[in-house]
């Protein structure tokens, strides 16, 4: 039997010319496999008969919206993961959902390979082949761009010399990756990164310059999970594309920033999620009010090392399986409803409410109803500085002053 090489596949032109490609430069049989992660664009049936007519021998679909919207957004917002303190992983939690599907699809054809269409430059190529190699690890992986030297110039003229049912002269200047909970550009223009981005780079938002009218939406989360939009029932695909809708209309959660990729390399990117911005901003003020302070200050520090680890393609790795637990265990409480104003690129929260606050009136009012002893106050002030009062003592004795002020009276002489 020959061997086989299981791909995944696109619909585009680079992987569309890589079937022949693989094929011809391995004598191995291609299976194409697409994955629908809410990328939007052609229906899965298209794609697949495209990678029929291409000389895929099979080609396996799979419709994992509702899959990569519950077990891969939700822990991403969960997490309130933002790369950098802003990207919110768009592409870092697609590729392992995708890789599941690829190492599945390998089992059930037989294959003893994966390919993908990444470069050798770029996060993605590490984020396929680990989580490929930690969920298959007899499978191997070829990426043919990277490995078998197919060009984009050599992918057109293949296209066109082979008769494949695919569209060669449009040019599209970047590259492009998208699903549900987000989308993703690069290249072109914008590697110079003096450059501004231009209208055409923006297909989920709207430029936040000239918004409608405030959109206001009250979101229901039931321990971290959005349950409801405006008192309706959602599940998480369904909150994060009716917030694309209604969010991106007004401009909200488009990115512009030069980020560290994990192979040493900076790059630009522009980025448009306009439903995860929405929706992580909702629930950091959920926790601030039912997160207990000290949760609350470590589960940021928890968060960010996650979104670290995702980023760097190890969604399957033992430690982020660890930060998980701990992550899913803070949320027992997040439950309530936040209640947001969407208007020109702002997602500003407006009220919050919750049978599980920890946000206590009596505490906190300067009015009447007060309920907290301020009398206690100063012992609590008074030992909690101890130690650095002594330690500024200790200063005074052996260098005359901690800090001798006599530049504040300079000024105030002036
Ligand atoms: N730099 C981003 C990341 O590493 C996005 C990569 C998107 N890929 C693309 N072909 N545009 O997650």
């Amino acid at each position: 039997m020959k061997e086989r090489i299981v791909l995944a596949y696109s619909g585009g032109l680079d992987t569309s010319v890589a079937i022949g490609w693989i094929a011809e430069a391995t004598g191995a049989e291609v299976i194409a496999v697409a994955v629908d992660v809410g990328q939007g664009g052609e229906s899965l049936e298209t794609v697949r008969q495209r990678a029929l007519d291409c000389g895929a021998v099979e080609a396996y679909v799979a419709d994992a919206r509702d899959e990569f919207a519950n077990e891969y957004c939700m822990p991403t917002l969960q997490a309130n993961a933002l790369y950098m303190d802003r990207y919110p992983l768009v592409s870092a939690i697609s590729r392992p959902v995708i890789s599941r599907h690829l190492v599945a699809a390998a089992k059930q054809f037989g294959a003893s390979t994966v390919a993908h269409g990444c470069t050798g430059k770029g996060n993605d190529q590490v984020r396929f082949e680990v989580s490929i190699q930690t969920l298959g690890p007899d499978l191997k992986c070829i990426a043919p761009v990277r490995d078998l030297a197919l060009t984009r110039d050599k992918a057109i003229e293949y296209a066109e010399s082979h008769n494949l049912p695919i569209e060669t002269t449009k040019k599209n200047p970047f590259s492009i990756d998208q699903n549900v909970w987000g989308r993703a550009v690069e290249t072109g223009f914008l590697e110079d990164i003096w450059n501004g981005p231009t209208k055409d780079v923006y297909d989920y938002t709207e430029d936040p310059a000239f918004p409608p009218a405030p959109d206001v939406v009250t979101i229901t989360f039931d321990q971290g999970i959005p349950t409801k939009l405006d008192g309706r029932p959602v599940t998480p695909l369904q909150a994060i594309e009716e917030l694309n809708r209604r969010a991106g209309a007004q401009g909200i959660g488009r990115i512009d920033m030069v980020e560290d990729r994990l192979v040493g390399i900076k790059s630009r990117e522009i980025y448009e999620a306009p439903g995860a911005m929405a929706l992580i901003t909702a629930h950091q003020e959920l926790e601030n009010v039912t997160l207990e302070r000290e949760q609350a200050r470590f589960k940021r520090t928890v968060g960010q090392r996650w979104t670290e680890l995702v980023y760097d393609g190890q969604w399957y790795s033992p430690l982020k399986q660890n930060l998980d637990t701990f992550i899913q265990d803070t949320q027992k409480y997040v439950s309530g409803e936040i209640r947001m104003e969407l208007h020109g690129g702002r997602a500003t929260i407006q009220g919050r409410r919750s049978d599980t606050s920890l946000y206590d009136f009596g505490l906190a009012t300067y009015d009447t109803g007060d309920t907290f002893d301020q009398s206690s106050a100063r012992g609590f002030i008074d030992i909690f500085g101890l130690s650095a009062k002594v330690a500024s003592g200790r200063d005074i004795r052996v260098k005359g002053a901690v800090d001798d002020l006599s530049d504040v009276a300079e000024l105030s002489n002036d």
